[in-house]
């Protein structure tokens, strides 16, 4: 799983172009490749112009949100004198999101490039790149890039000739996902708890050692260096669906189908290409019956919603979901939607920083009373008080680590009642045995 694979006539390859290509890790390999071009172009324009094209292509942030990358770099203020910092998330802890790495671990460089763009287009002065503290390999080829990209004097005060200062550092988590997340990140950075901050202020005011700080996803600020080189109305045209989702993207696929792995397709491809032609469908003697598309912090879908879905920003709301991460995870019939739901509850009561009350013990209560029902021992009323405590957790904390424990519960519950009903009223066999 994750591994590159040979490429499908239904992918539109740009970021994952070099996976598995061994000689694009090296300065030599890229530089080889076309790579840096990007940012020889973005040297020769003012920061401005830059941004207008990041904005023109409809970039959107590929960490979660989908926030418009152009937009969120037009907030960083201009001339105020204080050092200002870029952030690249490369945490990727959220469950069956499984592309950053790729990213690093086959064209490292491409995040360089794309992070030296940003950074000389925001006036910053030195890029953080906060790597999960797990990726030991792509750990190791990040740092050799970054080495050879200074001894190259790529990076440096003198970024390619260019009499312009751009820094990257390199900064390994410890393990935690709440550090994704993008002021626990920052705390993280400065050697603080990783716990998130209360907003405002925006990180664009106030972020990294409270100064003006962008942070974003790998895969967002890999896109950059394409966009600079081939123009935004390239990008732009990548796009089978709604126009407000540009651009191709990595989708992450693990679970039930034949062949997972990530597949690199244009915004607005039907799901149902991707599970079946591009994935192969599900194992042999199996149907589809649901399908988590965007990490697991969104809303499950039945077979029905998938396979008429449109894999877009817009495609996956109307559909009640979010393409969130795009970490697709695909569940046949012979999956125990219950026992599921209880793992993906008892990972956000694991992951919890427990600052806020109704995470802390919310994301707790929900994992006891899902296990409380595979052990046999659950109760109608179960389904009001999982209900009434996925309602307390939306909305209502600091981040949204809670509401991502309540979508799966939420809609498991609307979705597939009838297997939750199956353990309580025990026409199934219990599975668990409570401690
Ligand atoms: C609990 C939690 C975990 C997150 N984990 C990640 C992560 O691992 N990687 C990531 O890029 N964004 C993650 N995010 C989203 C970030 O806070 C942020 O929105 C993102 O890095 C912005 O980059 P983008 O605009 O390029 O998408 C997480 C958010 C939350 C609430």
């Amino acid at each position: 799983m994750g591994f590159p694979h040979p490429s499908h006539p239904g992918e539109t390859v740009v970021l994952s172009k070099h996976f598995g290509d061994a000689g694009a890790r090296t300065h030599a390999g890229w530089v080889e490749r076309g790579g840096y071009e990007g940012l020889r172009k973005a040297l020769g324009m003012t920061p401005e112009a830059i941004i207008e094209v990041v904005k023109a292509s409809g970039l959107r942030g590929r960490g979660g949100a989908g926030f418009p990358t152009g937009l969120k770099w037009s907030f960083m203020p201009k001339d105020d004198g204080k050092p200002h910092y870029l952030v690249c998330n490369a945490d990727e802890s959220e469950p069956g999101t499984f592309k950053d790495r790729e990213i690093m671990r086959w064209t490292p460089h491409a995040l360089i490039e794309g992070c030296a763009i940003g950074a000389f287009a925001m006036g910053v002065e030195r890029c953080y790149i906060y790597i999960r503290g797990e990726f030991t390999e792509p750990w190791a080829v990040m740092a050799e890039a970054v080495r050879e990209a200074y001894a190259a004097g790529t990076l440096g005060d003198n970024a390619m000739g260019s009499g312009k200062p751009i820094h990257i550092t390199l900064h390994r988590g410890a393990g935690a996902y709440i550090c994704g997340e993008e002021t626990a990140l920052m705390n993280s950075i400065e050697g603080r708890r990783g716990n998130p901050r209360i907003k405002p202020p925006f990180p664009a005011a106030a972020g990294l050692f409270a100064m003006p700080t962008t942070i974003n996803n790998v895969e967002t600020l890999a896109a950059v260096p394409h966009i600079l080189v081939r123009g935004a109305e390239w990008y732009k045209s990548l796009c089978k669906g709604n126009p407000k989702s540009t651009g191709t993207k990595l989708i992450s696929v693990c679970g039930h189908v034949q062949r997972p792995g990530n597949y690199e397709v244009m915004l607005g491809t039907p799901m149902k290409e991707l599970l079946y032609d591009m994935c192969g469908g599900m194992r042999p003697g199996r149907t589809l019956k649901a399908v988590i598309p965007g990490g697991s912090s969104v809303p499950i879908m039945t077979a029905e919603e998938a396979e008429s879905a449109l894999l877009d920003y817009e495609g996956l709301i109307e559909k009640g979901s979010m393409l969130g991460s795009a970490g697709m995870i695909v569940m046949d019939d012979s999956t125990d939607m219950v026992y599921q739901i209880m793992r993906l509850a008892r990972f956000y009561a694991h992951e919890s920083c427990a600052q806020c009350t109704q995470c802390r013990e919310g994301t707790a209560w929900t994992t006891r009373i899902l296990e409380r029902i595979l052990s046999g021992k659950g109760k109608e009323s179960d389904f009001d008080l999982l209900l009434d405590l996925a309602d307390n957790m939306t909305g209502t904390t600091i981040c949204v680590l809670s509401d991502s424990c309540a979508a799966p519960v939420v809609s498991g519950i609307r979705k597939f009642r009838g297997e939750f009903e199956a353990y309580i009223r025990r026409e199934r066999a219990p599975v668990l045995e409570l401690a």
